[in-house]
């Protein structure tokens, strides 16, 4: 096994070697500005940590773990579309640097692109691995499109917000670790054990992005701190703000975001502080908390040493203690 950092460096030396400008220029452009903009490559690293956990060479799980930044990025330029983004890794978003129709087709190409890479596998592994690609990506649609009916929704309950995040953000991280069990030919088990774990390790990373949303230091965050209030994402913050509020805030809270008269930076400084005072801060807090700790206990039901199992445990915890 490497250490994170080096599942990392090894990843991102392969990116740069396949993402390069080819004609038409303004077709690839943008995808490889977006690839190479950096960002945290947990779905890759993941994809190859899994690899080698399960006993093979992490660099026969390259270009799975390349697909599944390809699409995780393609996925990202439609998101930012969609959401009115105008930051993305501290940098122009695609489509405010281009344009709207720019980011569409770029990013077009590249789910064309993530599939592509499957044909550097054996038929049996090609097969598998297509098959968990093309229901993790309908499922991210499907949260995708939950996600915005929910902006113009006056209710949403706690289940119905924790299947949307499950579906846009939570299967893929369940697949890239599954896509490496997949390379590794694991058992079937344990294929179903580790994607579980992933699952439930990206609900806790999807809460902790909407935590980051609104509390993050817009300095180091990159992305524009406010932007899910803005746009009246119906987030866990949310939620348990209108549950735990006394009626004068849950009806300034509704008024926020469903009137149009506030200027932004009012409207989010005032929905932040009913956020604090209501207590969902804290609430978002201790469910990242449960999530994570489900991912760990899943780990239990594994057949891989405790050595290979605090790997996962240390990238889990990083991961609910980091800032961007
Ligand atoms: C952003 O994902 C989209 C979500 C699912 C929250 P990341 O936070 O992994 O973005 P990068 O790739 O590190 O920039
Ligand atoms: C994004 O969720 C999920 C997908 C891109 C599929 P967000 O809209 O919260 O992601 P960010 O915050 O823009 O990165
Ligand atoms: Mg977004
Ligand atoms: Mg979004
Ligand atoms: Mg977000």
């Amino acid at each position: 096994m490497l250490s994170i950092e080096k599942y990392q460096k090894e990843f991102v030396d392969y990116l740069e070697k396949y993402a390069t400008v080819k004609e038409p220029k303004n077709l690839y452009k943008p995808i490889v500005y977006i690839l190479n903009l950096g960002g945290k490559r947990l779905r890759p690293v993941l994809t190859l940590m899994t690899a080698d956990i399960f006993g093979c060479d992490y660099k026969k799980a390259l270009n799975t773990a390349l697909s599944v930044e390809v699409f995780h990025n393609f996925s990202l330029v439609h998101d930012d579309i969609m959401d009115d983004a105008p930051l993305r890794r501290g940098k122009e978003t695609v489509h405010e640097k281009w344009d709207v129709n720019t980011g569409i087709l770029s990013g077009d190409a590249m789910l064309i692109m993530a599939y592509q890479l499957f044909e550097n596998y054996e038929s049996d592994v090609f097969q598998s691995l297509a098959k968990l690609f093309s229901k993790t990506a309908l499922e991210v649609c499907e949260g995708q499109q939950y996600d915005v009916d929910f902006e113009i929704r006056n209710k949403v309950t706690i289940a119905e917000y924790l299947k949307m995040i499950e579906y846009k953000t939570a299967v893929l991280v369940g697949a890239a670790m599954q896509m490496g069990a997949i390379v590794a030919k694991a058992t079937e088990s344990d294929q179903k054990n580790i994607y579980e774990f992933g699952k439930n390790l990206g609900i806790a990373f999807q809460l902790q992005d909407d935590y980051l949303d609104a509390f993050g230091n817009p300095e180091t965050f990159g992305k524009q701190v406010g932007g899910d209030i803005i746009e009246n994402k119906k987030t866990y913050l949310y939620i348990k703000a209108m549950e735990f509020s006394v009626e004068a805030d849950q009806l300034q809270l509704y008024d926020l975001y469903t009137s149009e008269s506030y200027d932004n930076e009012a409207k989010v400084n005032q929905v932040k502080q009913i956020f604090e005072t209501s207590g969902a801060l804290e609430a978002t807090k201790n469910e990242i908390e449960n999530y994570t700790k489900k991912a760990f206990s899943v780990l239990e039901s594994l057949n891989i040493s405790e050595e290979k199992k605090q790997l996962l445990k240390t990238f889990g915890n990083q991961l609910m203690n980091r800032d961007v």
